[in-house]
């Protein structure tokens, strides 16, 4: 058993040593906005905030994120008190089939948090998730949108 703190609130998660910590979020704690796309750190689909750096959870250990602060999607904001960059997803409508989008936000979110008006090359460089559907260009303005609105 090991204790991780995720979206402000402990939990005793039961986990082996090599457990990526994507399955203990996903499996053991129950929050299930975190996706599974590749399982070898190249989609960015598993992507959360570890110490509010973005990781994807998928090739991360779950024990490697012991006293860290974990952020997922559903702890980035709310309804009713959204982060910015979910504001300005609603407002350019980025999603298309959506699977990649809670990977992409936490990206992108990380990426405002430590570049407030990030440059197009600051964004290519740091927006590596794949999106099948091509959203490529919304996600973009939406950056720009949600950085206007930081
Ligand atoms: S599932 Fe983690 S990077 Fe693809
Ligand atoms: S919106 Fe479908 S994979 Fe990105």
């Amino acid at each position: 058993m090991i204790e991780l703190r995720v979206n402000g609130q402990t939990v005793s998660v039961d986990v082996e040593p090599d457990t990526p910590l994507l399955w203990a979020i996903r499996e053991e704690v129950g929050l299930t906005g975190t996706k599974f796309g590749c399982g070898i750190a190249q989609c960015g689909a598993c992507t959360v905030h570890v110490d509010g750096v973005a990781v994807r959870s998928c090739s991360y250990p779950a024990t490697a994120a012991e006293g860290s602060d974990i952020v997922t999607i559903e702890g980035l904001g709310s309804p009713q008190a959204m982060h910015p960059v979910q504001q300005a997803w609603l407002e350019i409508d980025v999603p298309q089939c959506g699977y990649c989008q809670s990977g992409q936000i936490m990206a992108a979110a990380a990426l405002l948090a430590e570049t407030g008006n990030p440059t197009d090359d600051e964004i290519n460089t740091a927006m590596t998730n794949i999106c099948r559907c091509g959203t490529y260009p919304r996600i973009k303005a939406a950056i720009r949108r949600a950085a206007d609105l930081t």
